[in-house]
């Protein structure tokens, strides 16, 4: 470890500090690694759920914490095992690092967002020290490719994989249901006929919205703001209609719209969402990403939700973290949604900032869609 110092933000959750710190500088220390130079960083409510110490700490024998996960990075060095970087590649790092059980099946699969310990470690929530810095290393497992006509959008690929990854579940789950997937002979997409309710605007679901759509199905963003308002543009712009749950019950959504076929919730309220699963249609599949604040017990239509789920067969699958194959998929995917909609793809990223912005992005009012620090 080199004696150098860099800038970094971090979390002294003892002293319930948000601070910049002086982090040592990294260097390679086995031959699988990777050395990067941090590009842009992502804020999320993570990050600041964080802020609030509700979680998060850093690794054992550090008072602070690096803050950030979504990260787009540039390789500056590459140890001698490395096989498929180079200086100068643009690189997306992955967040959940494997447990140490032998018998975690998932995890020694390389599929440690499905760990049955719970004793993963995270990087920039949990144990692990974030991106939020000039440099890090990193294992090169643990890195996906970016090609370089991705470099102004792919600080997005990570919250992107939360969709990747609840898609490729629904995808399996629906298997069950015959005729439910499109055959695709026509190229229309495996979601052709379906209908799905995106619930929130915010960057989890309008990042969402744009999966479904390139998967072919007719989407509906159903989000609380009433229009006018720039989420609701941006959904313009991508060709969805966008109705407010303001403006809009959820019984009359579903009788307007139809069989609703899947829901992607994106808003994190339980309230909102167990309502709308109210209306979730026959053989539908309704998508949870939505990591609410514990709060005190709501009333929920417990037995009409409890019934529909018997009678309509319906599932209810989660999505957190992802794997190896949703990042390369999110990579991927993005380039189709700057091919599609390119004004509105860079749209979600609403600020690009210093670090010195860190505190009123990490614990100011909320604003706009995706902020982003560049170093
Ligand atoms: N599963 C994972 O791994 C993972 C990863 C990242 C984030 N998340 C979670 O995903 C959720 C969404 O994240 P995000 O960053 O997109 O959140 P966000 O920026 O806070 O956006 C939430 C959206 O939901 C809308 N909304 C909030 N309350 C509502 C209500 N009662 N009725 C209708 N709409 C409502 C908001 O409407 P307005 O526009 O009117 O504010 C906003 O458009 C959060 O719970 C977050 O914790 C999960
Ligand atoms: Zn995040
Ligand atoms: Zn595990």
């Amino acid at each position: 470890m080199s004696t150098n110092t860099m800038k970094g933000v971090g979390v002294v959750p003892e002293k319930k500090e948000l601070r910049l710190v002086a982090h040592p500088e990294p260097s390679i220390t086995a031959p699988n690694e990777l050395k990067i130079r941090t590009l842009e960083v992502g804020i999320c409510g993570t990050d600041r759920e964080i802020c609030t110490f509700a979680y998060g700490h850093g690794p054992k024998g550090c008072e602070y914490l690096v803050l950030g996960h979504e990260c787009l990075g540039e390789v500056t060095e590459v140890g001698p095992g490395v096989k498929n970087f180079k200086p100068g590649d643009l690189v997306v790092p992955s967040v959940r690092r494997p447990c140490p059980d032998p018998n975690c099946t998932p995890c020694r699969e390389g599929r440690q967002d499905f760990c049955f310990t719970w004793t993963f470690k995270e990087r920039g929530i949990n144990q692990l020290h974030g991106f939020m810095t000039e440099q890090f290393v990193e294992e090169e497992t643990f890195l996906t490719a970016v090609p370089k006509e991705l470099r102004d959008v792919a600080v997005m690929a990570e919250p992107l994989t939360i969709a990747e990854k609840g898609l490729a579940q629904a995808w399996q789950v629906q298997k069950r249901v015959p005729g439910w997937e499109h055959d695709n002979r026509d190229g229309k997409g495996r979601g052709f006929g379906r209908t799905a309710v995106v619930l929130g605007a915010g960057p989890i679901g309008l990042l969402g919205a744009m999966k479904l759509l390139i998967e072919g199905f007719r989407v509906f963003i159903y989000s609380r703001s009433p229009k006018p308002n720039f989420k609701a543009d941006i959904a313009a712009q991508i060709g969805v209609e966008y109705i407010s749950s303001v403006k809009m019950h959820t019984d009359d959504l579903a009788q307007q719209i139809g069989n609703i076929d899947l829901v992607y919730e994106a808003v994190g309220e339980g309230d909102v969402s167990f309502e709308l699963a109210r209306v979730l249609g026959i053989n539908g599949v309704y998508i949870f990403t939505g990591i609410p604040a514990l709060k005190s017990a709501i009333p929920v239509y417990a037995d009409n939700i409890m019934r529909n789920i018997t009678l309509k067969n319906q599932a209810l699958v989660g999505t957190v973290n992802a794997s190896p194959q949703a990042f390369v998929d999110a990579i991927h995917d993005l380039g189709e949604f700057k091919k599609r909609w390119p004004k509105a793809l860079a749209a979600l990223i609403t600020g690009r900032h210093t670090i010195d912005a860190h505190r009123e992005l990490l614990i100011g009012r909320a604003q706009g869609i995706k902020n982003v620090i560049q170093f």
